[in-house]
Parts: C-alpha cells; structure tokens; sequence
C-alpha cells in the first residue's frame, strides 16, 4: 500500500518516538520493543520532551519542534504528559495539546474494543458485543482555553471558559466520522452501518445547533449509513446498559474525552485503550488513551497493552497489516492466557508482559 515501486519490500517508515512522563516512560519501551519484533520496517527516533526536560533546562517543546516533527516523521508515537513535580502542568498543555492543535490533528480516534468477555465489567458481554469506535473533535471545543478570571480573589470573581465550534472543525470531523465508517468493517468483518453524533444541543443550544445542522447536511451525502443522535448523558447510560448498539459515535472534544475513559471501563480499564489523533495527509500522533498514573510510576506495574496496541494502530495507518493483525493477536492471547500485569487479572509486571507479547509477535 505504501510502496510505489514494484519490489516487495515496503518503504521504511520514520517514527519519533516521545514516551513522556510516568508510566509513559514504562510503556512506551513495551511499544517499541514489540514494533521491533513484528518485523515492520520501521526507524524510530527517541525525544526527550516532558517533566524531566522541562524541569532540567526550562524546555517544552524545542524551537521548531512541531515544524521537525511533521517535516521528518511519518508518525509520533507518545506515552503520557504530566507530573506532579510541574504544579501548572505547563509542559503536559504545550506538547501534548501542541501537538494536537498546532499540528492540527482533528481527529482523535479511540477504538472500543473488548478483547475477553473476563475484562467486561458488564454481566454477559462478549467481545462481538463491544466494537465501536469514538471519534473526537481534537481542536477546538472547551479545549482552546479561551476565557478569563475576572475579580480574582474577590467575592465578585468570575470564571468563563467559552466552548469554540467552528463550522469548518465541526464539518471535517463528521465529515471524518462518515468517511471511517464508510471505509472500515468491525473486528468480525462487517461492514460499519451507523454514525451516531452526540451533544448537549437541548442545553448548549448555540453549539449544539451548529451540530446538528451540519451532521444533517454531511448525513445526507451518505444515504447508505443510518445518522443517529443521542444526549450525551443518555449516552453514557446506554453505553453502559447496552454496548452494542453503538458503532461510529462522533462528538465535540469534551464529551470524548468523557465517554472514551468510560468507554475503557468496558475494555479492562485505561490500560487497555488505544488512540489515534490524525489528520489525514499529515505526520499523525498515537497514544494510549490513559494518563502519566504518578501514584503506579517507576513500579512496573502499568499495563502496557493499551500502547501496544497503540503502536498496531500506528502502523496500519503507516499502511502495514501483516504486522498490526500480528501484535493485536499476541495481545490477545496475552490476554487469555493471562500473560498481563495486575489490572487486568495476570501475574506479569510491565517488562514481563511485553517481553511476552514480544515473543509471541516474533515467532
Ligand atoms: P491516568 O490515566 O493517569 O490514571 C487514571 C487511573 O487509571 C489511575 O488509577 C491509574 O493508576 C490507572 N491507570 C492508568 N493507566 C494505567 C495503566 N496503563 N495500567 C494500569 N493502570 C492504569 O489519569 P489521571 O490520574 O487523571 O492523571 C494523571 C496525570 O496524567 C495527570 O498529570 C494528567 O494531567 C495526566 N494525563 C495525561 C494524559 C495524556 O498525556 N494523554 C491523559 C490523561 C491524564
Ligand atoms: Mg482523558
């Protein structure tokens, strides 16, 4: 797919590679190891970007770091942002929502996929019963940070953090939605059928109704797939009450960040989920959904599958498959076989589980 040549043997993908902070800096190594062992034909580049850096020598995001990453690399994969010891969180905002902002990556793409019906905290789920896809609005929203403190202090004080929704960013992404479900099948091969857009247009009237003109307008040019719609606090409970019924969910920044976490509840918890945040055409960015976890850091206790499984997502965007379908498998049968670290039901530390999903990927 990726090579225009006829030789067999695809063209070597560029990969930097920032593990971040916390258990990021546990996880990501499990990532990479397992790239290796797939076999894809891959180099990956290491940055140092995160709390340690930032508290060493002031930096967060190098001269020109963005510009370098999209010039020089075909994908990013990260860990995680934020630590403790940096109380503003100023290094996490600048590189991570940089990333997402800057390089404009619109589109964050977080697979809900249950892997064993013994990770579900739900009574009778099985996995063909848990295969959605949540795709998040990754630019604008309440996330920009616009808005001010006023009469700070004072009993007058007043807060605003004002919600942008831009006609082209809500376009694109359900534009986006559309075209993943038009182009993407479930785990079990059927094909994707429905888009479902979710909001709080009964209260955020403004925005909400910036949302649902479009998501008619842009439904309309895909007469072939159901357009659905749901609150996002009804959202939340029938994700819980019934899984199945959802496929392709597109939302605003917030409530996907909301839902996915909740949503990873279903997969065996933040351990186990992967994203994506893409533009298509662009260096794209993968991370595992969870968070630096400073309390588990430096334990060898994080679970390393949800950036394993990352790391597959990376490189069926890079165009490979054989290596992808690969590592998804191993992770699976880590998962069965109970080759996993304590959230999830294994006796395995970090190092250990990925060292195993390593050696089944190369056999
Ligand atoms: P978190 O995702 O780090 O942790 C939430 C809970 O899940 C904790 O109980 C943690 O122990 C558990 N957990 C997370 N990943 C796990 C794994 N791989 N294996 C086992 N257990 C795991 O979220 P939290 O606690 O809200 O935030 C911690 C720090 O991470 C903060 O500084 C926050 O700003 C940052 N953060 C960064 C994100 C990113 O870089 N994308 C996303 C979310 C939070
Ligand atoms: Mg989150």
């Amino acid at each position: 797919m990726d090579s225009k040549n006829d030789s067999q043997k695809p063209a070597t993908k560029r990969v930097a590679v920032l593990p971040g902070d916390g258990i990021g800096q546990e996880v990501i190594p499990q990532a990479v190891k397992v790239i290796r062992a797939s076999g894809a034909p891959v180099e990956m580049v290491d940055f140092d970007w995160g709390a340690d850096r930032y508290l060493r020598d002031g930096t967060t995001v190098p001269r020109d770091g963005f510009a370098m990453l999209g010039r020089e690399f075909d994908a990013i994969l990260v860990g995680a942002f934020g630590d403790p010891r940096v109380k503003t969180n100023i290094h996490a905002k600048e590189i991570l929502l940089g990333m997402r902002f800057k390089m404009d990556l619109y589109a964050n793409v977080r697979p809900v996929r249950l892997l064993d019906a013994v990770l579900c905290p739900l009574k009778g789920v099985e996995p063909k019963d848990v295969d959605f896809v949540v795709v998040r609005e990754n630019t604008e929203g309440v996330y920009t940070d616009a808005g001010g403190v006023f009469k700070q202090g004072t009993p007058d004080e007043i807060a605003t953090q004002e919600d942008i929704n831009t006609r082209k960013g809500v376009e694109r992404i359900i534009r986006y939605a559309f075209e993943y479900c038009r182009s993407h099948t479930k785990l079990d091969g059927s094909p994707r059928s429905k888009v479902l857009m979710c909001d709080k247009s009964n209260a955020m009237t403004h925005a909400g109704g910036l949302w649902q003109r479009v998501f008619k307008e842009v439904g309309g040019e895909y007469p072939q797939i159901a357009a659905q719609h749901m609150y996002v606090d009804a959202l939340c409970m029938q994700v819980l009450r019934d899984p199945r019924q959802f496929d392709v969910i597109v939302t605003n920044n917030m409530f996907g960040d909301i839902i996915t976490d909740l949503a990873a509840g279903l997969q065996g918890g933040l351990g186990m989920a992967a994203s994506g945040n893409i533009h298509p055409g662009k260096t794209s960015m993968f991370e595992p959904v969870h968070g630096s976890a400073p309390p588990i850091a430096g334990k060898n206790i994080a679970n390393p599958f949800g950036a394993i499984l990352t790391a597959a997502m990376m490189l069926r965007h890079l165009g490979f498959t054989k290596e992808p379908d690969k590592i998804e498998a191993a992770v699976l049968e880590a998962v069965r076989q109970r080759k996993a670290t304590q959230d999830i039901g294994g006796p395995l530390g970090t190092r250990e589980a990925g060292e195993w999903v390593a050696m089944q990927v190369s056999l």
